[in-house]
């Protein structure tokens, strides 16, 4: 089977400056094609999305791992979630704090039997692995939250995707299709930014974050919308109904038009096939398909959904 891989760095509103869509191509397009080589390699589906997570949840511009947004409080509380599709298990962190990459507590989860954990279990998980402590706020988003502080706190949360990209943010996702078939997908997030202390990001759900042997999603963008479309399983429960990715894809993404939700996802089949849909304006995605990479970074900002089979 010739392996795939697809990440996203996140979604939102237009890009005013698309000179600046340069900086995040070029990381969105070392880390798929690193990705894609170890794929190609003979990793495992797990173990890819989790190098793709670490890639990503490394890479400041995005909003998860280093480069975190804050909370209303000043605090950064992260979440991630791994789902093995041939397992069709989860496990996943929600808000937890002083670690370098959540999606590591959530890939040591899949192999026990409390898989989802929530603030505090999470940090006594990590302390009983013995993680070292990391901060990973960026003076970037320490400036952001100072700004948004002296503004009273008027904006609902950070924006999803900067009009300035050499900022960037945006949950990260990462989906994979091994040599053998197998799937799975990680998802991992600063949240929102500016919410409310102990709100849950979709990521850490199976609305954000969601896999079975036949296909496997990521979203990104407002995680309340995400969970009441409850988006990534909606599409994977659809294509085991029968229905293809693309259409899939094309049907979800039709009602949540309908529904005005600001998000997008990324996906793949077990056949092989690459897809995503968006209602943001932008969508943050590449993709590698054993052979060529490509991006979304072009799409025209109506909602939009590919498929590549
Ligand atoms: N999609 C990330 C969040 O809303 O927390």
């Amino acid at each position: 089977m010739q392996p795939k891989v697809i990440i996203h760095g996140g979604a939102g509103n237009s890009v005013q400056d698309k000179g600046g869509l340069v900086p995040v191509r070029s990381a969105l397009g070392k880390i798929v094609h690193t990705v894609s080589e170890q794929l190609l390699a003979g990793m495992s589906a797990i173990e890819a999305v989790v190098l793709g997570c670490h890639h990503l949840e490394d890479e400041p511009r995005f909003n998860a791992g280093t480069g975190s947004v804050l909370q209303a409080d000043g605090q950064i509380r992260m979440s991630a979630a791994l789902m093995d599709g041939v397992k069709q298990r989860f496990s996943g962190v929600i808000n937890v704090s002083r670690v370098q990459h959540p999606i590591d507590l959530a890939q040591f989860l899949q192999d026990h039997s409390d898989r989802t954990l929530s603030d505090y279990g999470a940090a006594e998980l990590a302390r009983e692995l013995q993680v070292p402590l990391y901060n990973p706020l960026t003076t970037t988003r320490l400036h952001e939250w100072m700004a948004e502080r002296d503004q009273g706190f008027r904006s609902a949360m950070a924006g999803v995707v900067a009009n300035n990209p050499e900022v960037g943010r945006g949950t990260i996702g990462v989906v994979v299709l091994d040599h053998e078939g197998r799937m799975a997908v990680g998802t991992s997030t600063g949240g929102k930014g500016f919410e409310r202390i102990g709100r849950v990001s979709d990521s850490a759900t199976p609305a954000g974050n969601y896999a079975n042997s036949l296909a496997a999603v990521s979203c990104t963008g407002i995680g309340e919308d995400i969970l009441e479309e409850c988006l990534a399983a909606k599409i994977v429960i659809r294509v085991s109904d029968g229905f293809s990715l693309g259409s899939a894809l094309e049907k979800s993404f039709e009602e949540a038009k309908n529904n005005q939700r600001d998000f997008g996802a990324i996906a793949l089949d077990a056949q092989g096939g690459i897809g995503w849909g968006k209602t943001s304006q932008v969508l943050f995605a590449a993709y590698h398909d054993g052979e060529k990479s490509g991006d979304t970074l072009d799409l025209p900002l109506e909602t939009t959904t590919g498929y590549i089979a």
